[in-house]
């Protein structure tokens, strides 16, 4: 048992609250592991034609009076943890100084003045990302734009042998805690209270997306078809290509759509499931949502969402394990839910730092917040770009660029080992940079490397 040890009375019902919903979810694990409640692998079918609309299919609308129904979500509670970020990875600077949440201000700022309407902009952040985030939005506080922020909640990591809390009281380390997924949305909604604030505005439609996708900008006819189709739920699909192996997708499961993640795959179907052949699509995690059917459902009290079991090691080495949800696992409880096949210019987000390097490049130009691609560029696909090890991290990469290379003539760049590059570098065609083990290249200022293999010990 968890000590409560806050002593604000308002703080300590919400953390009260919180670990109810907290233990409510390990009960339902501990249920579940003792079921073996595995999904059946032979009953999941790919999803039928009515079940994924494609958008060109959709129509825009005739005016644009259904925005002011709508509201805008960002879910900003995770931290890039791939690419070794330790604050919010929407607070990282993108272009022209702007970071991402910026740049979705831009958006949404655009949007209101051409349509005249007011569309609000919410975020939802974590323990781990709040501050970053008050922090950049303060400088709107005196605008037109409402941003409302609201915090997402803060769960016990569990010690994987023991299944005790890693935590022993309420003001614990950070360390010991973390934000349970982008699932918690609807927890988080409803207990902050901002789902009435928004069904008492007068909102009926909440687009979600992923703060880091600056292709997730609001489409009227995605928003128009979710009103003529009265679907309580939409959710945004993509063809998949054989790099997209992490997100989900939609699945059949006997009649009704289902979301199907990596982590319920069973070991033994896991390549099946990357797969482009029976999985063509994925979930891009933009997500329309209807306010009243959500309230319906919460109060109903049947939002169960599988459960993403993800394993964690604690600094010392000890095996913890993290309870999470996804958003799009909600689809199968909503009438009428179904997917939108997009195209990929609504997805762009930045998983790594080579998708990093490319949306920070003169590839792509801003255009009141949303990234277009440079009309020099003359292929009509993006450079494909593999930075090694040596960049993974948000500082490495930092440190190793002076300033982003010009790679609007760029096909192919792949980087391997300590490498450095200089200012004004300009790389063209396929460029493919190798420094063995022990060894450093450094690719000096205004350098021009054009269909070029480079290796070695290389001071150029
Ligand atoms: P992901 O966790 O799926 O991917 O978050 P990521 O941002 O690439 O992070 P790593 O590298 O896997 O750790 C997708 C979106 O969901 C939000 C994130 O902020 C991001 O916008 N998110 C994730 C939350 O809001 N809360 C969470 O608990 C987790």
């Amino acid at each position: 048992r968890l000590v409560n040890t806050v002593d604000d009375p308002q703080t300590k019902k919400a953390f009260d609250t919180e670990m109810q919903s907290f233990f409510y979810l390990f009960t339902r694990y501990l249920a579940e592991r003792a079921q073996n409640h595995d999904l059946d692998w032979d009953r999941i079918k790919s999803p039928g034609e009515d079940q994924i609309v494609p958008y060109s299919s959709l129509t825009p609308p005739k005016d644009t009076s259904a925005l002011n129904k709508l509201a805008v979500l960002k879910v900003n509670g995770g931290l890039g943890t791939s690419m070794g970020m330790t604050g919010a990875k929407s607070a990282l600077e993108v272009k022209d100084d702007m970071t991402f949440l910026d740049l979705t201000v831009r958006q949404i700022e655009h949007l209101n003045t051409t349509n005249k309407v007011d569309v609000p902009l919410i975020l939802m952040t974590s323990f781990n990302t709040h501050e970053d985030t008050l922090r950049i939005i303060k400088k709107y506080a005196n605008q037109q734009l409402r941003i409302t922020t609201f915090n997402q909640s803060r769960y016990p990591r569990i010690f994987k042998e023991s299944l005790l809390p890693c935590p022993k009281t309420a003001d614990d380390d950070k360390k010991n805690w973390y934000p349970p997924g982008h699932g918690d949305l609807y927890n988080a909604l409803l207990h902050s209270g901002v789902l009435d604030q928004l069904i008492s505005e007068g909102k009926e439609y909440l687009f979600v997306s992923n703060s880091d996708n600056l292709g997730a900008v609001v489409d009227q006819s995605i928003l128009q078809h979710m009103i003529d189709t009265q679907a309580e739920f939409l959710m945004e699909v993509t063809d998949k290509t054989k790099a997209d192996i992490k997100g989900g997708t939609l699945v059949d499961y006997e009649g009704s759509i289902r979301l199907l993640e990596v982590a319920q795959v069973p070991s033994e179907h896991v390549e099946d499931f990357k797969s482009v052949r029976k999985f063509k699509i994925f979930n891009t995690n933009n997500i329309w949502i209807n306010l009243q059917a959500l309230k319906r459902i919460m109060e109903q009290d049947s939002m169960d969402l599988e459960i993403i079991i993800n394993p964690k090691q604690t600094d010392d080495g000890q095996a913890v394990i993290q309870l999470e949800t996804a958003a799009g696992a909600a689809i199968k409880h909503f009438k009428g839910a179904h997917g939108i096949n997009v195209p990929r210019s609504r997805f762009l987000p930045v998983k790594s730092c080579s998708d990093l390097l490319l949306i920070k490049s003169d590839i792509y130009s801003l255009e009141h917040g949303e990234l277009v691609i440079n009309p020099s560029r003359m292929f009509e696909n993006t450079p494909v770009i593999k930075l090694g090890d040596h960049f993974k991290k948000i500082q490495q990469f930092q440190k190793r660029f002076k300033k982003i290379p010009k790679v609007l003539e760029l096909d192919h760049l792949t980087v391997t080992g300590d490498v450095y590059f200089g200012r004004n570098v300009t790389l063209r065609g396929t460029v493919i940079i190798v420094a063995n083990e022990g060894q450093r290249i450094d690719i000096p200022d205004g350098c021009i490397l054009e269909n070029r293999l480079l290796s070695g010990n290389l001071n150029m």
